[in-house]
């Protein structure tokens, strides 16, 4: 298939995808929602990395894992200001809970925060092994995932 015929046909499906107008409905990157919506996808892709590299799916790469938990340290804390007060309009999958209950998420917002900064400083401890961030990461993982169980919706 020639690149152009090949890049026809991914446009093809997304155009199926987007069929409906709900699957499509887009969300201005610059609101709240996008915001937070772009910061977050950025934190699972930063884990992924860490976690492919502790798994073995890519390399482990020391300085790359190292500037890996300091990014994902810093992104951490940046998705929080962009939940406005009030419930905002569009396709959130967050829950209503995340403003009914807005001291148990900032608590969840805090493990998250306080669990990035221990596997940084794992990183730390000279020479590093995929053996001695397995623990630091999986906290981390486990810090995304009691929030979503309670607070996103799928
Ligand atoms: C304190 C709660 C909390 C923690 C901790 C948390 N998340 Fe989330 N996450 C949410 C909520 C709420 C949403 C839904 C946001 C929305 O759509 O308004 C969400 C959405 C997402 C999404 C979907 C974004 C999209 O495109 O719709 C991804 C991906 C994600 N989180 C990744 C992560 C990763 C990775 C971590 C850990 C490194 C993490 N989250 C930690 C609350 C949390």
């Amino acid at each position: 298939m020639s690149r152009n015929a090949l890049f026809t046909s991914r446009l093809f499906v997304v155009l199926l995808a987007c069929s409906s107008l709900t699957a499509c409905e887009s969300v201005d990157p610059n609101s709240p929602l996008g915001k937070r919506k772009t910061i977050f996808k950025q934190m699972l892709k930063t884990s992924e990395q860490l976690g492919g590299m502790l798994r073995g799916r890519v390399k482990f790469d020391e300085p790359a894992f190292v500037a890996g938990a300091a990014s994902l340290n810093e992104l951490v804390k940046t998705p929080w200001q962009h939940f406005p007060q009030v419930k905002d309009e569009g396709k959130s999958s967050a829950k209503d809970e995340v403003w009914q209950n807005q001291q148990r998420f900032n608590e969840l917002a805090h493990k998250l925060e306080m669990s990035t900064a221990g596997l940084l400083a794992a990183t730390a401890q000279k020479p590093l092994t995929p053996k001695a961030l397995a623990a630091p990461l999986n906290q981390v993982e486990a810090a995304c995932k009691a929030c979503h169980q309670e607070f996103r919706d799928y």
